[in-house]
């Protein structure tokens, strides 16, 4: 039998994504898959502890090895925000993307230094492989208004370097975002882990 991990997220977009990434090597699982409803904590004061607490939920809880991750929008002129709160930036309920980024774009107003990375970090917990982290980082620029329709999130505003016609996330197809995301960089990282377990 394949082995199997559960990826702590319902999130369809990042199964088939590390799905793509891991072919038929392994069997990825989803929380709803392992009947896992919890509103699983994000207390956590960094990405890796947040991928952590995630992880070890699933792991204890449930007995599956596990990966969970997190990602945060780090900019430089607001001293890293915001970072491991992206999610929830804009006052309100959070997980409002359309207000997360009036409000970056709010804070970023008169600030000529526009440099900002974005950072998924991935935690592998496994009964026999124990715990493992990996990270992917793509650095770039926060635009002075939002461009394209493409992605999610932060997308409209974030301008990879390595964009050579500066376009933004969300004026890329996901081939071309995947290529270099952090996400993408992330999740390839994890793949090389597994293959050398
Ligand atoms: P999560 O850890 O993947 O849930 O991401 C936290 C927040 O970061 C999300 O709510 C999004 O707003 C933002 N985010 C994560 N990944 C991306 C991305 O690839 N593009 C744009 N925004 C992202």
């Amino acid at each position: 039998m394949k082995r199997q991990i559960v990826f702590a997220t319902n999130n369809i977009h990042k199964l088939n994504e590390l799905r793509a990434v891991v072919g038929n090597s392994l069997s990825i699982l989803s929380l709803a898959d392992i009947n896992c409803n919890d509103d699983i904590p994000e207390t956590g004061s960094t990405l890796e502890e947040n991928s952590m607490i995630k992880a070890r939920w699933v792991r204890e809880k449930y007995g599956y090895d596990c990966i969970a991750d997190d990602t945060g929008l780090e900019v430089e002129a607001l001293d890293g925000a915001p970072g491991v709160y992206s999610a929830r930036y804009a006052p309100g309920n959070g997980h409002d993307s359309q207000a997360n980024m009036n409000l970056l774009l709010l804070n970023m107003k008169d600030k000529k230094n526009r440099k900002a990375r974005f950072r998924t970090v991935i935690t592998l917990l496994g009964e026999t492989s124990g715990c493992h982290v990996v990270e992917g980082i793509v650095e770039g620029m926060i635009s002075d208004e939002p461009r394209g329709t493409n992605g999610f999130g932060y997308d409209p505003v974030f301008i990879p370097d390595e964009s050579s016609e500066h376009l933004s996330f969300a004026q890329m197809d996901s081939d071309a975002k995947n290529a270099i995301s952090h996400r993408g960089r992330a999740t390839r990282a994890l793949l090389s882990l597994l293959k050398n377990m």
